[in-house]
């Protein structure tokens, strides 16, 4: 319950889990990025935010360095993350679970328990009301990480701008 009364069922999703397939590219740069902007509207310390991987190939590694450098150039520090898998046990820990892309939906939606679905989404989707996918860019040139690190940004800002709103009328 807060000052406010409010059920706490009636407050925005308490955690957000970014998930992407390797957890070295994009579902990192999201953490960070949305970490500083909760940060920075003062909600950092209610909601808990994590990354993860539908895949295992990096496990325990430190984000793919054009990840860095990506962030770093946009003030963002992410080098001390560290890869991994997504586990059954996030399924009924996250209130949000958003994914970069169609694949990796598909992947949590066919792995989560049926109470688990309707908090698993697409990020840009539920952001911003566009069907897309973030695009992979590991496999691509370098200026990939800054199309996606803009895409991030779009979609976290607007993520951000709708869990404020949703407490302002709230506590309104
Ligand atoms: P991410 O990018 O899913 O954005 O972290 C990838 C990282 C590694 C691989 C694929 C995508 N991989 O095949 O190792």
């Amino acid at each position: 319950m807060t000052d406010s009364g409010v059920e706490p069922n009636a407050k925005p999703p308490a955690s957000v889990l970014f998930v992407c397939l390797g957890n070295i590219c994009r579902s990192p740069l999201a953490e960070g990025i949305f970490r500083r902007l909760l940060n920075e509207t003062g909600l950092g310390k209610e909601i808990h935010v994590d990354s993860a991987g539908t895949g295992a190939w990096h496990v325990g590694g430190a984000p793919d360095t054009r990840s860095i450098e990506t962030a770093a150039r946009h003030g963002l520090d992410i080098a001390g993350q560290r890869a991994r898998k997504v586990r059954d046990a996030d399924f009924e820990n996250f209130g949000l679970i958003l994914a970069m892309d169609r694949s990796n939906r598909d992947t949590l939606l066919a792995r989560a328990p049926a109470s688990a679905r309707n908090r698993i989404h697409l990020f840009m989707e539920h952001s911003l009301g566009i069907s897309a996918d973030v695009p992979d860019p590991y496999y691509g040139a370098g200026d990939g990480f800054e199309a996606v690190y803009r895409m991030l940004e779009e979609g976290s800002s607007a993520l951000v701008e709708k869990l404020v709103a949703g407490r302002r009328s709230l506590s309104g």
